[in-house]
């Protein structure tokens, strides 16, 4: 398989097209990035932990039941990828309390949210990421109602995957983000699962393992992503 040219650059990861239509390669930069972009940094090494922690959690997800589009993990930084059509749809569950919620509903930090809560944004950098809902998903034709469905169903079972894998490490999955596509005629889960996307912390300690490290420049950024691969069991090749 050939990598060609890169067809989207975001925040922290780019897309290559492959000499395969229906592939592309996804590329996990060093590049950090918070607050709609106003704080930026290079990682070393972040690129290489957070495809390895992401093929390793695409794959238990995939035999979870919920299809994605990860196809294998390549070497380094890349991993094959299906093509998709992505929806403008950011889908965040949230089991403990903190970060945007708190800040919006006065909610205080790390209160158990039982049962889950779910929250729909729209992927748009220039209007800072606006909580949208079902109607205006509907209304601007971002998807259709059974695709509204299948987000919230794949996204919830995605929970149950996670909570439990993450707990067997000795980790509480706080919330994460999760970005679906349309491919082959179905929804799959797209993008990516790192420590850049999700809040994960310390079971026993409550310490932050994910990007509220940079955000709030706690240190030892790509040392903590790397325990958490660590503590997953996964391998990281050099
Ligand atoms: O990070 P912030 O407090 O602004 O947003 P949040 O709504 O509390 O984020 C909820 C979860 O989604 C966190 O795990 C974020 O890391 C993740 N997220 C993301 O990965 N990308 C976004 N554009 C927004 C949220």
């Amino acid at each position: 398989m050939q990598i060609l040219d890169e067809i989207i650059s975001g925040k922290a990861k780019s897309l290559y097209r492959t000499d395969d239509p229906k592939r592309l390669v996804m590329r996990f930069r060093n590049d950090t990035s918070a607050f709609d972009g106003e704080k930026t940094a290079q990682l070393d090494d972040k690129g290489r932990v957070n495809n390895h922690i992401n093929a390793f959690v695409m794959k238990k997800i995939e035999e979870g039941g919920v299809p994605t589009h990860f196809v294998k993990l390549l070497s380094g930084q890349d991993s094959l990828v299906r093509s998709m059509e992505m929806l403008p749809i950011e889908c965040v569950v949230r089991n403990i309390a903190t970060g945007s919620l708190c800040r919006r509903l006065g909610i205080e930090e790390g209160l158990d949210l039982e049962p889950p809560l779910f929250e729909f944004f729209l992927k748009n950098d220039a209007l800072h990421d606006p909580m949208i809902n079902d109607f205006h998903i509907l209304t601007f034709g971002w998807a259709t109602r059974e695709e509204i469905e299948q987000m919230k169903s794949m996204t919830f079972r995605v929970n149950e995957i996670l909570k439990k894998l993450f707990a067997e490490a000795g980790i509480l999955l706080v919330d994460y983000k999760l970005e679906f596509g349309r491919c082959d005629g179905r929804l799959m889960l797209g993008d990516e699962f790192s420590p850049d996307g999700c809040r994960l912390w310390d079971m026993q300690t409550r310490e932050k393992l994910d990007k509220d490290r940079f955000r709030q420049d706690l240190g030892d950024v790509v040392e903590t992503y790397r325990l958490v691969a660590e503590r997953l069991g996964i391998q990281i090749d050099h």
